[in-house]
């Protein structure tokens, strides 16, 4: 099944999901939207009514400043893939429930699994939770930490900047260092090990080689390569996140996979990036 043929799936089931109390008082599910190669998935709390009545996510006040910090951050709002920790309102625009949150995990999962996302952009403290347990939004904010070579990077809610105008300011200049972010994203992709051999990536890497299995004897698809082992630069905090384990990865072969990447590329981070619709 082809990425696209996979999201319409998950959006047809969210939009069709009775697993908690929500869908009783929904008008709409909002499962998310954006392009399905985005490199930057932003992750939100939950709609509100707005997005309640309209099925699409940030429609209302929030998301008329989340488009101003996109801006900021030289983003278009239709380039990027936006999502919710819940699909479905909660009444009263109360917060989400962990109940809620554990029904409507594997949504988000698949979400990530599809995109594949350089960047996740967490929202708030609900989608912070998910990958930054047990941390204050106040001191982490605009911080990204890197996971086998993706980045997440933990932000205010935009309706905090709308309750506290003083999070507007820090919140335009958290955002503003994403173009960068996302460059250091883009250079860190690492091509599948199975095309190269292991003195190619080791005449590119600058540092010591990192430890690549050996090339299978049958020709495999990228998708399906050995993950090297001890990428992530992350040092957790806290105790570890779960979540943060290493990136999901589609469990199919990509049906365009880049042909070959520069010297630049193989060099840390990512264990196999590839972007499925370029
Ligand atoms: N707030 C959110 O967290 N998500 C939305 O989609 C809208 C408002
Ligand atoms: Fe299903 Fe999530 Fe909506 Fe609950 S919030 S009904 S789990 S889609």
């Amino acid at each position: 099944m082809n990425v696209d043929a996979a999201a319409e799936r998950l959006y047809e089931r969210v939009r069709t999901c009775d697993l908690c109390p929500l869908w009783t008082t929904r008008t709409n599910a909002v499962p998310g939207e954006g392009p399905l190669n985005a490199e930057v998935m932003f992750i939100g709390e939950a709609p509100g009514v707005n997005e309640d009545r309209q099925g699409r996510p940030f429609v209302g006040a929030a998301g008329q400043f989340l488009d101003e910090l996109f801006a900021a951050a030289g983003l278009k709002r239709d380039g990027v893939y936006i999502c919710n920790v819940l699909k479905c309102r909660p009444p009263g625009n109360r917060d989400p429930q962990p109940g809620e949150i554990e029904a409507c995990r594997d949504y988000l999962d698949e979400q990530i699994d599809i995109l594949d996302p350089l960047v996740i952009v967490t929202l708030g403290r609900f989608s912070m939770a998910k990958f930054f347990p047990n941390q204050a939004i106040s001191r982490i904010h605009g911080q990204p930490k890197e996971v086998a070579g993706r980045f997440y990077v933990p932000m205010y809610h935009p309706a905090a900047a709308l309750h506290q105008g003083s999070l507007r300011q820090v919140m335009l200049d958290d955002f503003a260092k994403l173009p960068a972010l996302l460059e250091r994203a883009r250079k860190a992709q690492v091509r599948p090990a199975p095309p190269f051999p292991m003195a190619f990536v080791e005449a590119a890497s600058a540092g010591p080689a990192a430890p690549l299995a050996p090339p299978p004897a049958a020709p495999t698809p990228p998708e399906a390569a050995a993950v090297p082992a001890g990428m992530a630069t992350f040092e957790p905090e806290t105790a570890s996140a779960p979540e943060l384990a290493a990136p999901p990865r589609l469990a199919e072969a990509p049906e365009h996979p880049e042909p070959s990447a520069p010297p630049e590329a193989a060099t840390a981070g990512r264990p196999t990036q590839i972007r499925l619709f370029d």
